[in-house]
């Protein structure tokens, strides 16, 4: 068993929704945190609630449509950390249209966040990984194994994920990486209150309380990297119990 004392976890999306529960997760367990986001102030706050746990959390603001700034990343984490054992890749973009009418750059957009940033990023912290035999999470969507109206980008960029994650996996389990790609349904968070407003729900209230909440996701997580070395989770859905809508 790994000293977690030692352990960093790197995060997207850590300033809001599930990359915040997953922050707040991983304090609680021990982990060093590195926090990626562009909102400074959200950051602040999560830095704020983690370091409560006795845990160094350092935020860079990272812009993910920015090559330059994901290449960057690595020399200042550096600057902090000696080590990476956990990469989690939680930023997302979502939005929704019928194909006939959605524009191209509301996809490119989804394509470079949901897809091309985290490839990239894999891709520059990888060796880092790879020296501690740790592990790389995406958070994926239920919308990445069933495509339904109005979600044909969205779900084409998650889906793009997971063969991220699976050719990966192939190449990495080898060197004692293990990969999960994470499945949640709806979940209470920023991004689901502006898809709940899309639809134009009347008792968005009340739906959220019933969704999967940001937490549960982190307890999955916290699940799956305390399995033994002996087993990895590939590839995990995780729903809301109660039908909400
Ligand atoms: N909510 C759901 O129902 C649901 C279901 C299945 C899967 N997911 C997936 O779960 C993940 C987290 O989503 P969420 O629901 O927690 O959404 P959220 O609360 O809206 O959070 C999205 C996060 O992505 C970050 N982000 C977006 N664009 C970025 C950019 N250009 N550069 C850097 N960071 C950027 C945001 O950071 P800043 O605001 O600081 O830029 C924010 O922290 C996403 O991958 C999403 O696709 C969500």
């Amino acid at each position: 068993m790994r000293n977690l004392s030692d352990s960093v976890a790197l995060i997207t999306g850590a300033s809001s929704g599930i990359g915040r529960a997953i922050s707040v997760k991983l304090a609680h367990l021990g982990y060093k945190l590195c926090l990626i986001g562009r909102n400074v102030e959200k950051l602040k706050s999560v830095k704020a609630e983690t370091e409560g746990y006795g845990v160094e959390v350092k935020y860079f603001k990272v812009d993910l449509y920015s090559d330059r700034e994901i290449y960057d990343l690595k020399e200042k984490f550096l600057e902090h950390f000696d080590n990476l054992d956990i990469l989690i890749h939680s930023a997302g973009e979502f939005s929704m249209g019928y194909l006939e009418s959605a524009s191209l750059d509301d996809f490119d957009r989804q394509i470079q966040i949901n897809m091309r940033a985290p490839f990239l990023l894999t891709q520059v912290m990888l060796d880092l990984i790879k020296n501690r035999k740790g592990e790389i999470i995406f958070i994926n969507s239920s919308a990445g194994l069933n495509a339904r109206a109005k979600f044909s980008q969205y779900a084409a960029t998650k889906h793009a994920l997971k063969a991220i994650a699976d050719s990966l996996r192939d190449e990495v389990n080898i060197a004692g990486v293990r990969v999960t790609s994470i499945f949640p349904g709806r979940t209470a968070t920023p991004m689901q209150e502006k898809v709940l407003e899309m639809e134009a729900r009347t008792d968005k209230e009340k739906i959220m309380a019933r969704l999967l909440q940001p937490s549960d996701v982190a307890e999955v997580i916290a699940h799956v990297i305390s399995l033994p070395r002996t087993a990895e989770v590939t590839d995990l859905i995780v729903r809301p119990f109660q039908k909400a809508i």
